[in-house]
C-alpha cells in the first residue's frame, strides 16, 4: 500500500503543490522554515484525518487567507488490489473527508485506509511528559491497530462526560449515587475492553523495542514499559468479567470521593505507562541520549506490530528525527529502516540522507513550493 500521487491547495504556506511519489525512500529537504514538515502534515492528514501538530484544524489554513478558504489535501493510494482517492477539505469551521467521491462521516471510516508511523522530534513527549501525552500515544496507535479499540474509547468518552455532567450537577446524594451505578455498569465494558487492548499491546510493545533499544543505544541495559492501570501495576487478570468486575468495585470505592469533588478520579482516562531503562524510570533518570534511543526504538518497534495487527505495511513519516541522533546512532537507526516501506523523510541536509538511505526521490522545498 503507498501513496501515488498527493495534491495540496491553501495548506499552511503551501498555496499548490503537486507529487508523484516514489514507492520507496521519498526526500523532502531544503533549508528552515520552507514547508517539509507541512507536506509530512498534509500526508498524515490523509491518513488520520488530523493533525500531528495541533488540535485545531482552522490553524493549519494560510494566515492571510480570506475567511472562506477551503484548504484540500488529495492523496490517490494504491493497495495490491485496488486504488482509490482520499480527500480532506476544511474550512474554518468544518472538515469534510472523503473516499471516492464519498463523505466519510467519522474518522473511523477513514481510519485503516492506509496506516502511518510517525517518527517527530515532538515524539520525546511520550518519554518525558505527562501521562497524557503517553495515552494519547496508545490511543492514537490503538485506533490505527484495532477498529474496535476506537470504538469503545469513544464509548467510554462518552459516558464519562456524561457521569462527570452528573456529578456536577445538584442532585442530592441518594439519587446521584442511584444514577451512578448505572452509569458504571455501562462504562464497564468500554473499560474493560480499552484495558485488555492496552496491557497486551503495551507488553508487546515492550518485548519487540526491547530488542531495537540495545542496538541502537549501543548498551547493554534493558528498556522495558509497564502498564499503570487504573486497576494497579499488578493486576494479570486477562478475563473480561473479571476486569469489569474490579472496575465496578474500584468505581463504587471512589463514588464518594467523585462526589466531592465533581469529577471521575478512576478509570482508564487516568491510564499510564512506565518506560524503564536498566529498571529505572527513563523520564526522571535517563539522558537526552537514552530517552531518545527509548522513542526510536518505539517508533520502530510500532512498525512490526502495525503490520501483524492489520496485514498493511505502514507509510513511515520522519521529521527530521535524524538531525536529533548523533553520527553512529543515524547511521544504524537508519540502516534499520525496511527501504521497501514507503518512507517520506525530511531534512535540510539531502546529501547525509542520500549517503545512508537508498532515496528514490528526491523533492527540493522552497518557500512553501516544490522545485
Ligand atoms: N497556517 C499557516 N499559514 C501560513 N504559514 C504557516 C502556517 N503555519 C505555519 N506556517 C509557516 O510555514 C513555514 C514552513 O513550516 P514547516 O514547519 O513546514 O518548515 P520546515 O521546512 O519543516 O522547517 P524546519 O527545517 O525548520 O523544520 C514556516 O515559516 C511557518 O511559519
Ligand atoms: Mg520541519
Amino acid at each position: 500500500m503507498h501513496l501515488i500521487h498527493l495534491s495540496i491547495r491553501d495548506f499552511r504556506n503551501i498555496a499548490h503543490a503537486e507529487l508523484a511519489s516514489a514507492k520507496g525512500v521519498n526526500l523532502f529537504w531544503g533549508a528552515n522554515a520552507q514547508g517539509k514538515t507541512n507536506l509530512l502534515e498534509a500526508i498524515y492528514y490523509l491518513i488520520t484525518g488530523r493533525s500531528f501538530r495541533t488540535r485545531q484544524d482552522r490553524e493549519t489554513l494560510p494566515w492571510d487567507s480570506p475567511s472562506d478558504t477551503v484548504a484540500i489535501i488529495r492523496g490517490l493510494v494504491k493497495r495490491p488490489e485496488s486504488q482509490y482517492e482520499i480527500v480532506v477539505a476544511m474550512n474554518r469551521t468544518q472538515k469534510n473527508v472523503s473516499c471516492n467521491g464519498k463523505t466519510l462521516f467519522s474518522l473511523g471510516l477513514l481510519w485503516g485506509k492506509m496506516n502511518a508511523v510517525l517518527f517527530t522530534p515532538g515524539d520525546l513527549e511520550i518519554v518525558q511528559g505527562s501521562p497524557g501525552a503517553r495515552r494519547r500515544f496508545l490511543d492514537m496507535e490503538g485506533c490505527q491497530m484495532d477498529h474496535n479499540y476506537l470504538y469503545h474509547l469513544q464509548r467510554y468518552a462518552q459516558i464519562l462526560r456524561q457521569r462527570n455532567a452528573l456529578l456536577k450537577s445538584s442532585m442530592d446524594d441518594t439519587d446521584m449515587a442511584e444514577s451512578l451505578e448505572v452509569w458504571d455498569e455501562e462504562m464497564a465494558s468500554p473499560a474493560a475492553e480499552i484495558y485488555l487492548f492496552r496491557r497486551k499491546f503495551i507488553k508487546e510493545l515492550a518485548a519487540a523495542a526491547g530488542q531495537i533499544y540495545n542496538g541502537i543505544a549501543d548498551s547493554s541495559e534493558s528498556l522495558d514499559l509497564g502498564y499503570e492501570s487504573f486497576l494497579g501495576k499488578n493486576e494479570t487478570s486477562a478475563n473480561r468479567e473479571v476486569v469489569e468486575a474490579l472496575f465496578k468495585e474500584i468505581m463504587r470505592r471512589s463514588r464518594s470521593e467523585d462526589m466531592y469533588r465533581g469529577n471521575t478520579n478512576a478509570g482508564p482516562h487516568r491510564d499510564d505507562f512506565r518506560i524503564t531503562i536498566g529498571g529505572q524510570d527513563a523520564r526522571i533518570y535517563g539522558s537526552q541520549g537514552q530517552q531518545r534511543s527509548a522513542m526510536i526504538a518505539l517508533r520502530l518497534a510500532e512498525i512490526n506490530l502495525m503490520k501483524a495487527y492489520t496485514g498493511l505495511t505502514p507509510i513511515l513519516l520522519l521529521d527530521d528525527i535524524v538531525s536529533e541522533l548523533d553520527e553512529k546512532r543515524r547511521l544504524h537507526f537508519l540502516s534499520l529502516l525496511d527501504p521497501n516501506l514507503q518512507t517520506f523523510i525530511t531534512g535540510t541536509d539531502a546529501d547525509t540522507l542520500r549517503g545512508a538511505l537508498p532515496v528514490e526521490k528526491t523533492f527540493q522545498i522552497c518557500n512553501g513550493r516544490i522545485l
